[in-house]
């Protein structure tokens, strides 16, 4: 967590922070394996969900602010700004922009993305978006699932499909909404799969 130490702390839980560090390290790990810059992956990890555990009024706020930077399209807004907790992603985007400066276009795209998934994703945005749902931590027979076709099969694209596979079958069984957004990256990815 090193120099991102004070931010997490600024922004998360105990719980959180544990959880975005874990992420990292996987990302950092395995990002060689799938051609994916470490460097990069552990930013990624490590602040994809700072925005996480602020209100609905503040995430709508920083998401808003982000959009009008115009870095990358955000689609089915309206859908999202009536389920704000679906725009954290974002709102982390615009955190990570005006607190820490960094502009690096994949990193903002991998935090905006990873928690509905979406379509001609980069590899980054990709791969936040799966080991945010297998990271160790998680441990739960889904997330193992996905873990062991990561780090044993070192199959990047069954990993990825797999993530929206069991991310929709969750919501399905749980009776809860489902953005579009994810249903066309299952779409996506059950082809390249
Ligand atoms: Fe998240
Ligand atoms: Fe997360």
């Amino acid at each position: 967590m090193d120099i991102y130490k004070d931010f997490l702390k600024k922004y998360l839980s105990e719980k959180r922070i544990n959880h975005s560090i874990s992420t990292a390290k996987l990302m950092h790990k395995y990002a060689d394996d799938f051609n994916i810059d470490p460097e990069k992956a552990y930013i990624s990890g490590i602040l994809h969900d700072i925005a996480r555990e602020l209100t609905d009024d503040e995430i709508i706020t920083l998401a808003k602010k982000f959009v009008m930077r115009k870095v990358c399209k955000i689609n089915y807004l309206k859908f999202k700004l009536n389920h704000p907790h679906l725009l954290h992603g974002v709102a982390s985007a615009e955190l990570i922009i005006s607190e820490l400066k960094i502009r690096d276009k994949e990193i903002l795209e991998a935090a905006c993305f990873h928690t509905l998934g979406g379509t001609h994703l980069p590899n980054l945005a990709k791969f936040t978006f799966l080991s945010d749902y297998c990271e160790p931590l998680r441990n739960n027979p889904a997330s193992r699932k996905v873990l062991k076709i990561l780090i044993k099969e070192k199959n990047f694209n069954k990993a990825y499909f797999y993530t929206y596979h069991f991310l929709l079958e969750y919501l399905l069984h749980k009776n809860k909404i489902i953005c579009p957004e994810s249903i066309e990256g299952y779409n996506e990815a059950i082809l390249s799969n």
